[in-house]
């Protein structure tokens, strides 16, 4: 298994490039399966997610072909097999293949995703929206089994209890080859949701509200060849923010944009960064001390808590204390007791987390728990003194392309052991 040692201390400089959004291209994958024509999905990150998504259609008799920045998906040949537990557990966003299989072939049987560190995360919600199509849904024996007894989906109102992203891509896709007109109420507004949308309507599906609370589609009965360029990864921009913020250092994030940052470039300019757009993405930099800050992760347009474990990680050196409440996921925290080895000084309450800057973080030894708490440590052992190894990356490289590389490319002294 793989593992980072870090030498802190270095400030970061220069520029990075900011790829394709993961949590884009992974529901417009499990989308392609919606048709008999192929899509070809552009700037595409370089991450095993995207990996393991393809392996899953490919089980489905899916023709997939990568190049070094796209994927083309043809799902011309597909047959309505199983989505077996072994692939499924691997990565929740399995689950996106259920809405598609059962709007394109009337039935799909789909693991439940397996237990995951960041808190319980049921499905039930996808399960409600197809009830709402006119699925008939059931789970046993850890398999869930949906049938449209009409064959086909039908068209209908979807009110979502919250904004789930998963949920809301699921109603987008099984509502476009539904018959007639659905509308989905309370719909997730994350940048990656018009994306999808957006690739939908170049398949030839028609949705109008994308982006906002209120989505409205018009079935369609069949869809056609399709390119897509992907939106830049907010995430990925916001953790090169908080790592030019945390060392203290001045980066440009290339194609990186504010407005899907909105939030989080108000927390970083209370802290005491600077965040400015610039013709070519966003720049980033701090020169004076840090300040504590009190931030609560919401839905999109509210501080997003993929970013929630790096923002602690810059407030565990920040002058006074910071309130950090996480709403969305309940146990999202696996990253406060390895912060705590590196000389953190974090309680937790509940889903609140006070955190008291210290004057310096120190090495230690530390275990990735889930690709945002990783990218969170990784962002401590660059300003912790002394040599910091990162154990169980692996978590890293489902969401981040070369991290490490980008990282010392503006100064950073890392080194990757393979064993
Ligand atoms: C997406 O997960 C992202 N994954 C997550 O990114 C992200 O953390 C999350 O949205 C929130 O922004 C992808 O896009 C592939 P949700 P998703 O449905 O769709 C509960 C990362 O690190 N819920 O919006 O699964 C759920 O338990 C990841 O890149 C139900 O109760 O998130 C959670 O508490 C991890 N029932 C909340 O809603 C359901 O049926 C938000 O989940 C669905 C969700």
């Amino acid at each position: 298994m793989d593992r980072l040692i870090i030498r802190g201390g270095k400030r970061l400089e220069g520029s990075v490039q900011i790829r394709g959004a993961k949590n884009a291209v992974l529901p417009q994958i499990a989308a392609a399966l919606l048709s008999s024509a192929p899509l070809e999905i552009t700037n595409v990150p370089d991450v095993s997610d995207v990996t393991t998504m393809l392996a899953l259609l490919q089980e489905f008799g899916v023709a997939t072909q990568r190049d070094a920045r796209s994927v083309t998906i043809d799902a011309g040949k597909a047959t309505n097999a199983v989505a077996r537990y072994d692939l499924v557990r691997k990565m929740r966003a399995g689950i996106l293949v259920l809405g598609p299989l059962v709007a394109r072939f009337g039935s799909a049987r789909v693991s439940l995703p397996g237990g995951c560190a960041i808190g319980a995360r049921p499905v039930d919600l996808h399960l409600k929206v197809l009830e709402a199509l006119g699925a008939t849904v059931g789970v046993e024996g850890g398999y869930i089994n949906a049938n449209v007894s009409a064959g086909k989906l039908k068209g209908g109102r979807i009110v979502l209890p919250f904004p789930s992203m998963g949920a809301t891509e699921t109603a987008l896709m099984a509502a476009t080859l539904a018959r007639g007109e659905s509308e989905i109420l309370n719909a997730a507004r994350e940048p990656e949701i018009a994306d999808l949308a957006l690739c939908l309507v170049a398949m030839g599906a028609k949705i109008e509200g994308a982006g906002t609370q209120r989505m409205l589609v018009q079935g369609v009965d069949t869809l056609r060849p399709a390119t897509h360029h992907l939106l830049p990864d907010r995430i990925e921009a916001g953790t090169y923010a908080i790592a030019a913020a945390i060392t203290g250092g001045h980066l440009e994030l290339l194609d990186a944009r504010l407005e899907h940052l909105a939030t989080v470039g108000a927390a970083l300019e209370r802290a005491g960064v600077q965040i400015w757009p610039t013709d070519r993405g966003l720049m980033i930099s701090r020169s004076g001390r840090l300040s504590a800050v009190d931030i609560v992760t919401e839905p999109y347009p509210g501080f997003p808590t993929d970013l929630q474990a790096q923002f602690m990680a810059l407030m565990t050196i920040a002058t006074g204390a910071s309130v950090i409440r996480e709403t969305v996921f309940e146990s999202r925290f696996m990253h406060v007791p390895e912060l705590g080895r590196l000389g953190a000084n974090i309680s937790l309450q509940g889903s609140t987390a006070l955190v008291r800057g210290v004057e310096t973080l120190r090495a230690a030894e530390v275990m990735a728990t889930d690709l945002r708490a990783s990218v969170g440590l990784v962002l401590a052992a660059l300003v912790a003194e002394g040599e910091t190894t990162v154990h169980r990356i692996y978590h890293l490289d489902r969401g981040y392309e070369a991290l490490d590389r980008k990282l010392v490319q503006c100064g950073a002294d890392i080194r990757r052991v393979t064993e």
